[in-house]
């Protein structure tokens, strides 16, 4: 409430934010956690909590009036309808070169995700987090990551036999074919769940086209794994609409976080003040990033160093669909969780997701999402005129991701005789260039805060989300900010300052 002092807040309840709140509540600190989106644990008219992919409604988007879908076109028609203006799960949060997609709700982006939960290859490491120490991850914090997320791979067997997994079936076939290896990946799904799913004994989530509006059952979302062990052990409490707006410092020590309480339709219904003696940034990549820059910038916190802001990626992410021979159908049923990928990156610079495209017809489409060495990077900086957090990512960068993916599907196209599909993205458009799922940096490690998140020049403010992490992990990130998460709370818990 208003007035209110804790010894911790956290802003957000992603991955960053859960890892936080868990570990300090079972060391004995009284934890706020803090979360603009929506808590997601009430049933709407139809029974579900989330909507599904192909009958979006107005829990899909945040604070839209139309769908903004990734794949947005089919044969060359839109495809995006009208929804009434709500706190939805899904942010498409645009800036002048890039949109970026987001989860809002308690949970964050596990929310809204895949659930791929992938560990970087060790020998790419060193690329990814220069300062860290390798060993400490791979030995300590990535097994930490993984059990705690719950990630597991899917039981080949079911994976050879299940027309769920047709599509990815026809991924491994290709690749093979051209000389790409196919591996396997973990993911957070419950497979068990899933394969009830389609033995008909469960209500249907992954295979009842529930994907990127959130999942009503089979994953394990934050707000099955990290979560409720947070509020098991009664020193934590969370806030949803709750839009962090400040962080300053306190008169008597420590600071003071001011917030807008909103209503489902985004308006605030009142600001409060709070104070607390430690602040952590949790509120994503660019979450976290937007309020360092504006609160540095605006002289609210002007001794945060030049680097906040900086180092900003998009992990590369490029998409493309190809088009497949005629005996060569991808499937009308399809798994809207993905298994498995097509790893190039040593020879490439790319790891292409082989993804769903569960619209519920035969399409004889494969789609990709390619995660690409790209090294572009932007900044974020503050607008004075227009009183916003700009970022300098440009369109025409995206070029060098398309690059590295063509390396590997011009091959499978020629392999295989097949030709891109230019229907999904626009009309006669081939690569999808224009979004990121994976934003990545802007207030680095060891740069705007010290090797373990405590930001430079406050005593009592970390970052401790995506932001940390400079531009691309290689593969998806999520794991990566958890374990890094987990490293990084231990030191400052065992440590202080
Ligand atoms: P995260 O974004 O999870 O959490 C930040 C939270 O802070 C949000 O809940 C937000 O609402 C809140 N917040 C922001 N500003 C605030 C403020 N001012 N006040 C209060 N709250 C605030 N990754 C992966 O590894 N495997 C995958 O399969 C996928 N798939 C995927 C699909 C799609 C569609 C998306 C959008 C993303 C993915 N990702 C993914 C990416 C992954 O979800 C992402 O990297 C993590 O969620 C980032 O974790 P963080 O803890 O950094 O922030």
């Amino acid at each position: 409430g208003n007035g209110a002092h804790a010894q911790a807040l956290v802003i957000g309840t992603g991955y960053g934010g859960s890892v936080a709140a868990l570990r300090l509540a079972q060391a004995g600190v009284s934890v706020e956690m803090v979360e603009m989106g929506m808590a997601w644990d009430t049933p709407g008219s139809d029974g579900k909590i989330f909507c599904t992919l192909t009958n979006p409604d107005n829990r899909s988007y945040w604070l839209r009036t139309k769908t903004k879908a990734p794949v947005n076109f089919f044969l060359g028609f839109p495809i995006d309808k009208a929804i009434s203006k709500y706190t939805g799960v899904l942010d498409a949060e645009e800036f002048s070169g890039i949109t970026v997609y987001q989860g809002r709700g308690i949970g964050g982006g596990s929310l809204v995700n895949g659930g791929m939960a992938v560990t970087p290859k060790r020998e790419n490491f060193a690329g990814i987090l220069p300062s860290i120490n390798a060993d400490e991850m791979y030995n300590v914090y990535y097994p930490r990551a993984n059990a705690a997320l719950g990630a597991a791979v899917i039981d080949p067997n079911w994976f050879n036999n299940t027309a769920w997994y047709q599509f990815a079936r026809v991924g491994r076939k290709q690749a093979g074919r051209s000389g790409f290896p196919f591996v396997f990946v973990p993911d957070v799904y419950d497979w068990n769940y899933m394969q009830q799913e389609d033995a008909g004994t469960v209500p249907k989530s992954a295979l009842a086209q529930e994907l990127m509006y959130g999942n009503n059952y089979g994953k394990k979302s934050l707000q099955k794994t990290y979560i409720p062990a947070a509020l098991a052990t009664g020193k934590v409490n969370i806030s949803p609409l709750h839009k962090v707006t400040s962080v300053s410092p306190a008169p008597g020590g420590g600071y003071t976080v001011l917030m807008d309480q909103l209503d489902t339709s985004g308006n605030v219904v009142t600001s409060k003040q709070v104070t607390a003696d430690k602040v952590f940034f949790a509120a994503g990549s660019v979450g976290t990033s937007k309020l360092l820059v504006r609160l540095r910038d605006t002289g609210q916190l002007p001794n945060l160093n030049g680097q906040v802001g900086q180092g900003w990626g998009d992990n590369g992410n490029i998409m493309v669909g190809r088009a497949n021979q005629i005996w060569d159908p991808t499937g009308s049923k399809q798994a809207t969780i993905p298994c498995g990928g097509i790893d190039n990156w040593t020879a490439g610079g790319a790891f292409a997701e082989v993804a769903p495209l569960p619209t519920g017809i035969e399409t004889w489409a494969s789609l990709y999402l390619s995660i690409t060495n790209n090294q572009h990077r932007a900044q974020f900086t503050w607008n004075n005129t227009t009183q916003q957090v700009d970022l300098s990512w440009q369109q025409a960068w995206k070029q060098d991701g398309i690059t590295m993916a063509k390396s590997i599907f011009d091959r499978i196209n020629s392999t295989e005789g097949t030709i891109y599909r230019t229907d999904l993205f626009g009309v006669y458009k081939t690569w999808n260039d224009t979004l990121t799922y994976h934003p990545l940096g802007g207030a680095v490690i060891n740069r705007a805060t010290d090797n373990y998140g405590r930001l430079a020049g406050y005593q009592g403010l970390y970052v401790i989300d995506g932001a940390l992490i400079p531009g691309n992990t290689t593969v998806n990130p999520f794991v990566t900010i958890t374990a890094l998460a987990e490293r990084n709370i231990e030191n400052i818990i065992a440590n202080g300052g």
